[in-house]
């Protein structure tokens, strides 16, 4: 029998987190997540909480916790570019008790520039080499999920090598969503792209304009 709940903890505001996952979340016996998931969680006092985001110390956790209902908050939706997967690879399916779905920073992005999210072409260079780049341009949908080292201005400054600005596109930059500091950023030129002030989280879409 499973222990461990895998739980989509949303894009980072604390109202977009729903209320099966917050309660799912509460009714194990161990909370790991970041310091904000759990704040948003709100965990009961009997609740054993760690605050713990690098992927060994959490895997070492879940490992540790085998006798124990065990509640693991991720980003976003568990379904895309988580820790879930990961989890699943190292202790098995049937070691994963539930995954509870949640919301995603894909649909928010897409919400916030109301598009639809149908035939998006997701690509992530978060944690992972920018191999693979230069096939972007070839869909007409793209979402790109950044990070640090690879950013909104790193990923743009490649792409314009590969011609993104040759095609008529709309290009946006979506930063912290559901957070205080959201933005998004529509990019129409070189100086565009030059002027961003990158952030932490970041999305990155590009559609294709059909005449
Ligand atoms: C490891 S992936 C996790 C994706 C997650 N499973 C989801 O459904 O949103 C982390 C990347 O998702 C994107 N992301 C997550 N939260 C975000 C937010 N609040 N605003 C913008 N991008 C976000 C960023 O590209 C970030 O580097």
């Amino acid at each position: 029998m499973g222990w461990i709940v895998v739980v989509s903890g949303g894009p980072g505001g604390p109202e977009y987190i729903t209320e099966i996952a917050r309660k799912k979340a509460q009714q194990a016996e161990v909370v790991i997540g970041s310091k904000a998931q759990i704040e948003a969680v709100k965990p009961e006092p009997k609740q054993k909480v760690y605050i713990e985001t690098g992927i060994d110390g959490i895997m070492e956790l879940i490992n540790q916790h085998r006798n124990k209902d065990t509640a693991v908050i991720v980003t976003g939706d568990a379904g895309i570019y988580s820790l879930c997967q990961r989890i699943i690879d190292r202790f098995g399916k049937v070691a994963v008790k539930e995954v509870v779905p949640g919301i995603s920073s894909l649909q928010v992005a897409f919400a916030r520039i109301k598009e639809p999210w149908l035939n998006v072409r997701v690509f992530s260079f978060h944690g992972r080499p920018l191999e693979g780049l230069e096939d972007v341009l070839k869909h007409e949908r793209v979402a790109i999920l950044c990070d640090r080292e690879h950013n909104s201005k790193v990923i743009l400054r490649k792409l314009m090598d590969y011609g993104l600005f040759d095609g008529k596109r709309e290009i946006y930059v979506c930063q912290e969503l559901t957070l205080p500091e959201e933005r998004i950023i529509k990019i129409g030129s070189i100086e565009d792209v030059e002027l961003i002030e990158v952030k932490g989280r970041e999305i990155v879409v590009i559609l294709s304009i059909k005449d």
